[in-house]
């Protein structure tokens, strides 16, 4: 089973696909590691991640030690990984790792375009989104824990930023499938989220009879 779970920057995907994945066994890929580590690459090799050969050459030495490190989050890694991800030989060189991932033994992957680009035939899709404002609070209270102290228009600023260019770009922009379910978690802590999310899953595999089933 392939559950696509794809939306903007912090709007609980993460912590949604990781409980949705612990819950029915299931590995789980958060595929904006991905693109944060091609970023981490070409800053440590002091590079511009806006170079398409640059950024495709690390992308193709991508190994999964990378995406163990500890500095893959934070203000110059969230941009790096949105110019990298804009590039269409870094999201070439990044599709048959997460096919492979999600082949294997089924998944819950997180990004993007999972449901449009990676598994267009997914079993179940969710577009997250929540207001700028609620991903705004998010985000700074994550940063917070981390122990980085940014103003919040700062963060609100970055998110825009950061939404914008992946709405906007050519290679896999960011946007529902067309089969995906919407889901506002602008109201929802991350315990209701899952709960419904869950319900949500429920329904779908366990759709019931339909009007028109005769009796068994
Ligand atoms: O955690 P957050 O929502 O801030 O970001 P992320 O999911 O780790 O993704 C970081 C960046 O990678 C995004 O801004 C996208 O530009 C890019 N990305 C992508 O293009 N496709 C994906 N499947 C995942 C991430």
């Amino acid at each position: 089973m392939i559950i696509a779970i794809d939306g903007p920057a912090a709007a609980g995907k993460g912590t949604l696909a990781r409980r949705i994945a612990q819950s029915l066994g299931l590995p789980y890929l958060d595929t904006g590691l991905l693109y944060r580590a091609v970023g981490r690459r070409v800053l440590d090799a002091g590079g511009n991640p806006a170079d398409p050969i640059m950024a495709t050459k690390a992308a193709e030495d991508l190994q999964e030690e990378d995406l163990d490190r500890s500095d893959l989050r934070g203000g110059p890694a969230d941009k790096a990984a949105s110019q990298v991800a804009s590039i269409p030989g870094v999201r070439a060189a990044l599709l048959a790792f997460q096919r492979q991932f999600g082949s294997r033994n089924g998944a819950v992957l997180d990004g993007r375009d999972i449901g449009t680009i990676i598994f267009p035939h997914a079993d179940i899709k969710f577009f997250v989104t929540a207001s700028l404002e609620a991903r705004t609070i998010r985000r700074h209270a994550e940063l917070l824990a981390r122990g980085e102290t940014v103003p919040l228009d700062v963060v609100r600023a970055d998110l825009a930023a950061r939404d914008d260019a992946d709405a906007k770009r050519i290679a896999a922009p960011l946007k529902p499938a067309r089969d995906a379910v919407m889901f506002d978690t602008s109201w929802l802590d991350a315990d209701a989220a899952f709960v419904e999310a869950m319900a949500l899953i429920d329904k779908r595999l366990n759709p019931g009879p339909r009007q028109g089933d005769l009796p068994a």
